[in-house]
């Protein structure tokens, strides 16, 4: 029987292990979601299904573009203040939300490492792919490190006994801006659970992009290049392959835009014609009238008052807050309440 790449990964390494959580891949969650966003109305898909290994390779191709910010000025805004930041947490552990290429996360890991011994690093993303990049190049790197990925949407990561089971100090991170992508409910709820999972010398480190001058952030997701319009085409890809359906790439175009009233990107999937989709594995046929939407993706802005009171919901409270010059992001390093 040929075994998994995660199985191999965990027998040749004993560093890194990739733990799938028992209620099998996150892919099993792909046929509900889908039957339920494109049957609503208006249409809608959740942003979690465009990572599959070619849309965690655009993401990544985004990250590079000279018109999305996020990720270079939330780089060089941690960079100057990670030595605070594990002064002021001193993990044994760090678990992080919706890890991706951990990029970013070498900065808190080289910073632990130059005062201590030894680290767990416990990612948790829905790509597996990721996962196991990733950790290969960070074990390569850093050698007193240990590695338990989970591959997992973040609810179930974060209840996993690997988590669960940590007495020591841990540190949480969700970096990217990812936060945005949730509802105001849905962004509480989440936090909420990560803390569930924090006894009072824990630490979590939130990555939040700010409210800012609307060409910029219309411009961050409609780069020149395309590569936001091939993200975003990628989950009619996912679908295609995943639930054997029929959506004709060229008959949809890519659409974001900031609606400065709820203080959001939004990103849709237009249908350029008035049509008829199936999925087979779903027995579903969908219809689609000229210009109809599909929204799969809102990315939220904040300000920094909307952070302290979505923390504040979750039963947490900031401790240091740390903003660029521009005021274009913010790092929120918070502890529970
Ligand atoms: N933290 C990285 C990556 C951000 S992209 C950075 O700042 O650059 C968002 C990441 O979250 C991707 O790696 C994606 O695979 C993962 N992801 C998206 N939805 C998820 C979910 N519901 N549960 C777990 N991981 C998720
Ligand atoms: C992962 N997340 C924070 C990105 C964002 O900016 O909302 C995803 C993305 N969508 C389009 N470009 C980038």
């Amino acid at each position: 029987m040929k075994s998994s790449p995660a199985a191999r990964v965990s027998a040749s390494r004993e560093r890194l292990s990739i733990h799938k959580p028992a209620q099998g891949a996150p892919k099993s969650s792909l046929t509900g979601d889908v039957r339920a966003g494109l049957t609503a109305a208006p249409k809608v898909l959740p942003p979690k299904y465009f990572y599959d290994e070619a849309g965690s390779e655009l993401f990544e191709k985004i990250c590079a573009t000279p018109e999305y910010y996020p990720t270079r000025v939330e780089h060089n805004l941690l960079e100057e203040v990670v030595g605070e930041v594990i002064d002021l947490s001193e993990p044994d552990v760090i678990v992080e939300l919706g890890s991706g290429s951990s990029t970013k996360t070498e900065l808190l890991l080289q910073a632990v490492l130059s005062e201590q011994t030894s680290l767990r690093y416990i990612p948790i993303d829905v790509s597996e792919k990721a996962l196991v990049q990733a950790g290969e190049r960070l074990l390569r790197r850093f050698p007193p490190l240990t590695i338990d990925a989970l591959w997992s949407d973040y609810e179930r990561g974060l209840k996993h006994e690997r988590v669960r089971d940590q007495q020591a100090c841990k540190l949480f991170v969700f970096l990217g801006g990812t936060i945005g992508n949730f509802d105001h409910d849905e962004a509480v709820e989440l936090i909420s659970t990560v803390r569930e999972q924090m006894a009072d010398d824990d630490r979590f480190l939130l990555g939040a992009d700010r409210v800012k001058d609307h060409d910029t952030l219309h411009r961050a997701y409609n780069d020149d290049s395309g590569i936001t319009a091939q993200f975003n085409m990628n989950v009619l890809r996912v679908i295609n392959r995943e639930l054997d359906a029929d959506f004709d790439l060229e008959t949809f175009e890519h659409r974001a835009f900031y609606d400065p009233e709820l203080s959001q990107i939004e990103m849709h999937l237009i249908s350029k014609r008035a049509q008829q989709v199936s999925i087979r594995t779903l027995d579903l046929d969908v219809e689609f009238r000229r210009r109809e939407s599909i929204l799969t993706e809102i990315s939220r802005k904040f300000t920094v008052a909307g952070l302290t009171q979505l923390l504040e919901e979750a039963d947490m409270v900031v401790e240091r807050h740390y903003e660029p010059e521009n005021r274009y992001f913010s790092l929120v390093f918070a502890r529970p309440a």
